[in-house]
């Protein structure tokens, strides 16, 4: 794949000042532009690398040193010698295939430090954003052609007991609830019961998984991730609770060696953004700017996609993925034309059409049927080879009718790759499975890798699923083919570089059915930092009973909460996940869901705090429409919402879905209110949120 000259050019003002070399003694300082950010980098007395940064006169990172531990030979942590310090400065900008906004800003100062250890050598580069900065390190290409890294040793010192927003390190899910606590207290939370209960790999009482956020006790907001995750372990951060420094954990594969680095190679970028609001933190694009430009040479393939989904009925338990309900089930061997069905069965010829009727109808793009290929009889934690192949649908699902039905309507079908985790099955079968895609026009697929372990104990982040993860999106970008992966390794910005991925889950999205209502205010601060979730949004009927009557769960959310979700979560990909029947009933409330773009031209984040409340505007794409969603925890907020942002001088239709009143995500979650008025960039309107609610408005230009 080459890079794309279209991608880079037309919007592209590239200034870089040439590259300053010197050859260095004592403390090196780079500062971000404004110069309000500033590292300093040394090596101490035995040689190891150290660097601090500071934001605003405030440390957030203290001294820290780098490197790495090795399998063999001196372990790249000290004995180096500072050869050459090279400093950079660029300013451009670039222009998303789809996204929050449709240029963005990429200005940075770096410096880049070349190191040697007797005949090895490694670089580690500095960029310093206005909002934060990334280090990475580089191995040039040298006499040793490998390193076989037991471990990364990149410290974070923080400059406090900071409030983290935070899930526990684990090598295989990251779909947990958040725990607000001071760092301090992260060991105290860790042995409870809500973790031990999802967790398989918790790998320390003080392990976190990034996008870690924090705010300092001087209200300063600061977010840990990692940029361009390739050819690489994902990291974890490991807290020394009484030094409060963050060390680097790496997720293992098979064997002690977590990364295989063969040289030259660049680690994935260390990051820290920082802000003094919270918005500041959503609306930044640190990490998309320190990946790689679009590696597609062409992209006008790729569309942002709204859909609904055979899914939710699944989900709640109503229907079955499954056909029959074989024992002793063996894929390889089982006669499903000679099976006797359970009668259960969701992706069924009829049930299907039913949907494909609504969503055209209501002028979605896609739907999802999962459940449509053999299989599912018996999957759950098979690492079987053949647990699925992909390509045999069932005998009640006509693979070709129901695409030329759904086209036949103006939408398409979307594909469902549950490998179930067994990675190397998925990857036998993944040319056939794309092939018959393009068969039947097929392009988008959301994939999934549920399991607790991929195949011979690897894990979901260990570099070896990080390539899988990676390969499958580009193979199915030379096929024109977008992915959504579930269970995958959470991202890093790669969607910059391969807008095929549309999204992921990797957190705990609405197939968890009573999520706390603070969920969803800080996943934009944590899970959404690296790209898009596929969240799931759009429940209208609270209490699954009504939906499956063994099923005792009940959503914490009002209506009006997973209207404002469509703005507030951003992703190119939104899914209405309620039955057609649901929303049949509230076709009024319903009309947002219709209404509201998946693509964006300008968003501005209001107002927001981390597991308080969200509220934000955007820009529907090329157009002079805004789009505002606000969402709160369990308590209510009133909201006043000035609408500075329309252009001044002209007259909007508003239309706002409300919470009424008396609404609750509890008791009264479907009790909502719309309203409809003219307002202009002068107005300033009153909203009210009740507990677990929120509001969405669209506001459409006259
Ligand atoms: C987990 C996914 O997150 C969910 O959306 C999907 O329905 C199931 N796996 C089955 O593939
Ligand atoms: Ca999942």
């Amino acid at each position: 794949m080459k890079r794309s000259v279209l991608a880079l050019l037309p919007v592209s003002l590239i200034v870089m000042a040439a590259g300053c070399s010197s050859t260095p003694e004592g403390e090196q300082t780079v500062k971000s532009p404004d110069g309000q950010v500033v590292v300093n980098f040394n090596l101490t007395k035995s040689g190891q690398p150290e660097y601090s940064m500071v934001y605003k006169g405030d440390t957030i990172v203290r001294p820290s040193t780098m490197g790495f531990r090795l399998k063999e030979g001196k372990n790249l942590t000290d004995g180096f010698r500072l050869v050459s310090v090279t400093t950079e400065d660029a300013d451009e900008v670039w222009k998303p295939v789809w996204g929050e906004n449709d240029s963005i800003r990429n200005r940075y100062n770096s410096m880049t430090v070349a190191l040697e250890q007797g005949d090895r050598k490694m670089n580690i580069e500095f960029r310093l954003f206005d909002n934060g900065m990334g280090f990475r390190y580089i191995f040039p290409e040298q006499k040793t052609k490998e390193f076989d890294i037991t471990e990364e040793d990149s410290k974070m010192a923080m400059g406090g007991d900071y409030t983290a927003w935070w899930i526990p390190g684990d090598y295989d899910t990251q779909e947990y609830e958040y725990t607000k606590s001071k760092l301090s207290e992260i060991r105290s939370y860790s042995t409870k019961e809500q973790m031990a209960n999802v967790s398989q790999n918790v790998f320390s009482p003080t392990g976190v998984q990034t996008s870690l956020m924090l705010k300092t006790d001087n209200g300063k907001y600061l977010n840990i991730h990692e940029a361009a995750l390739v050819n690489y372990p994902a990291m974890h951060l490991n807290l020394n609770d009484t030094t409060m420094t963050f060390t680097s954990w790496l997720t293992p594969g098979i064997g002690d060696v977590k990364a295989v680095v063969k040289t030259p190679f660049s680690t994935p970028w260390r990051t820290v953004t920082v802000g003094d609001k919270a918005t500041d933190i959503l609306a930044s694009n640190l990490i998309y700017n320190l990946n790689e430009p679009c590696a597609l040479d062409d992209t006008s393939w790729i569309k942002p996609v709204k859909y609904m989904g055979v899914w939710w009925e699944m989900i709640t338990g109503k229907s079955n993925w499954s056909y029959t309900d074989a024992e002793n089930f063996d894929l390889a061997t089982f006669d499903y034309s000679a099976a006797k069905p359970h009668g259960n069965h969701g992706a069924n010829n009829e049930n299907v059409k039913r949907y494909i009727d609504f969503a055209a109808a209501n002028g979605f793009d896609q739907l999802l049927i999962e459940g449509w290929n053999v299989g599912w009889e018996d999957w759950f934690g098979k690492q079987k080879d053949y647990v699925f192949d992909f390509v045999t649908p069932y005998p009640d699902f006509d693979i070709k009718a129901l695409n030329d039905y759904a086209h036949s309507k103006g939408i398409k079908l979307m594909m469902h790759h549950e490998t179930s985790g067994a990675v190397e099955n998925y990857e036998k079968h993944m040319d056939a499975a794309y092939d018959l895609m393009n068969k039947y026009g097929y392009n988008a697929v959301k994939s999934g890798y549920v399991g607790n372990f991929l195949p011979k104990g690897e894990h979901h982040y260990s570099q070896w699923a990080v390539n899988h993860y990676l390969n499958a999106v580009k193979k199915a970008a030379d096929k024109h083919i977008m992915v959504n992966a579930h269970e995958a390794v959470r991202p890093t910005g790669l969607a910059r570089t391969y807008p095929n991925l549309i999204g992921n889950e990797s957190a705990m999205g609405t197939e968890y059915q009573n999520m706390s209502p603070a969920h969803v205010t800080i996943l934009p601060f944590t899970r959404l930092q690296g790209g898009p979730m596929d969240f799931t949004p759009g429940i209208f009927e609270m209490d699954l009973s009504k939906v499956n009557p063994n099923n005792k769960e009940h959503k914490r959310a009002t209506i009006a909460n997973q209207l404002a979700l469509y703005v507030t979560m951003y992703s190119p990909l939104q899914m209405a996940a309620d039955l057609p029947e649901n929303y049949a009933k509230k076709m009024d409330a319903f009309q947002f869901i219709k209404d509201v773009p998946v693509d964006w031209s300008e968003t501005k984040y209001i107002d927001a705090e981390p597991g308080e409340f969200i509220v934000a505007a955007r820009r529907e794409k090329n157009k002079p429409n805004w789009f505002v969603g606000g969402v709160t925890n369990a308590e209510g907020r009133d909201f006043s919402l000035r609408l500075d942002f329309l252009t001044p001088g002209k007259t909007y239709k508003a239309t706002i879905y409300a919470d009424a009143e008396n609404a609750h995500y509890d008791t009264n979650p479907a009790a909502y209110k719309i309203t409809t008025r003219d307002v202009t960039a002068t107005d300033v309107l009153d909203l009210h949120m009740a507990p677990g609610g929120g509001f969405a408005i669209s506001l459409i230009q006259k």
